[in-house]
């Protein structure tokens, strides 16, 4: 993983680079960095984690030397509403940079995982945001980024979207640095469009939700529709089946038994 540094060609993204070969989880070292001051830019890889975690409190299992596991360090210029964007920039360049690797045909399924789709969702790699905000600004934010590379979807455990890795799709392993090296050189291209509609409008072409029927368990509500679009920041909109519209900024969304 460690000639990862020989193969980066990037303006910001890995600017600092650093590399372990174990660690509890790249996201708690990147938050750490961070809050004592570590630029833009600075990025995170393992081999291994002993804590990896994923979104809504769950593990994120990666057997050893298997897997793309990095966070990244941004200090955006983002009211704290629009800190989803790295989100969704994180996401697209992971599908940008794993098609341009392998030739899969990749979607998102809201807000984040990168899936393959059959009759339902695999999923590929999961994004986790984590920022620190103050009322009016993101201070900084971390975006840790797991991919199930050479690895076989059996030995991730129990999973709630069922998984699948690059080496299952293909038939062959992939290498994990030429990988790596296309997803930060894929971010660092975008982050140049940070602000304005070409990422969102990017992102939202990529999403395979849009149009399903869908169930949604937020923070607060749980509701069945129809997913009609996402708003600027990535918020979900759907449409229940009394027919009202309900924005979703987080949570979990799973096909509906109604569509099954
Ligand atoms: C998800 O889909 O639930 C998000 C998974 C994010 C996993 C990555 S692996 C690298 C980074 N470190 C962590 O502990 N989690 C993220």
């Amino acid at each position: 993983m460690v000639r990862i540094r020989q193969q980066l060609r990037t303006r910001i993204i890995g600017r600092e680079l650093l590399y372990h070969s174990a660690i509890g989880s790249t996201n708690d070292e990147a938050k750490r960095m961070a809050s004592a001051g570590a630029n833009e830019g600075t990025v995170i890889i393992a081999d291994e984690q002993t804590a990896g975690r994923g979104r809504l409190d769950r593990r994120w299992v990666a057997p050893v030397n298997t897997c793309v596991l990095a966070s990244v360090v941004f200090r955006p210029r983002l009211a704290p509403r629009q800190a989803t964007r790295l989100t969704m920039l994180c996401s697209l360049a992971v599908v940008k940079a794993i098609e341009a690797v392998t030739g899969l045909v990749l979607g998102i399924k809201w807000p984040n995982d990168v899936v393959v789709m059959r009759d339902r969702a695999f999923k590929l790699a999961g994004i986790l945001t984590e920022t620190a905000l103050t009322s009016d600004q993101v201070l900084y934010a971390v975006v840790g980024i797991g991919i199930n590379v050479n690895v076989d979807p059996a030995e991730l455990g129990p999973v709630v979207t069922p998984a699948t890795s690059l080496r299952a799709e293909l038939g062959r392993p992939v290498d994990r640095v030429d990988l790596l090296a296309s997803v930060l050189a894929e971010i660092d291209a975008l982050y140049a469009h940070l602000a304005g509609d070409l990422l969102p409008t990017q992102w939202a072409a990529r999403l395979v939700t849009l149009g399903q029927t869908v169930r949604v368990a937020g923070r607060r509500q749980e509701l069945e529709g129809i997913a009609e679009g996402v708003d600027a920041d990535g918020a979900l909109i759907v449409r229940d089946l009394a027919g009202n519209l309900h924005t979703i900024s987080a949570g979990e969304v799973s096909q509906s038994a109604l569509s099954a």
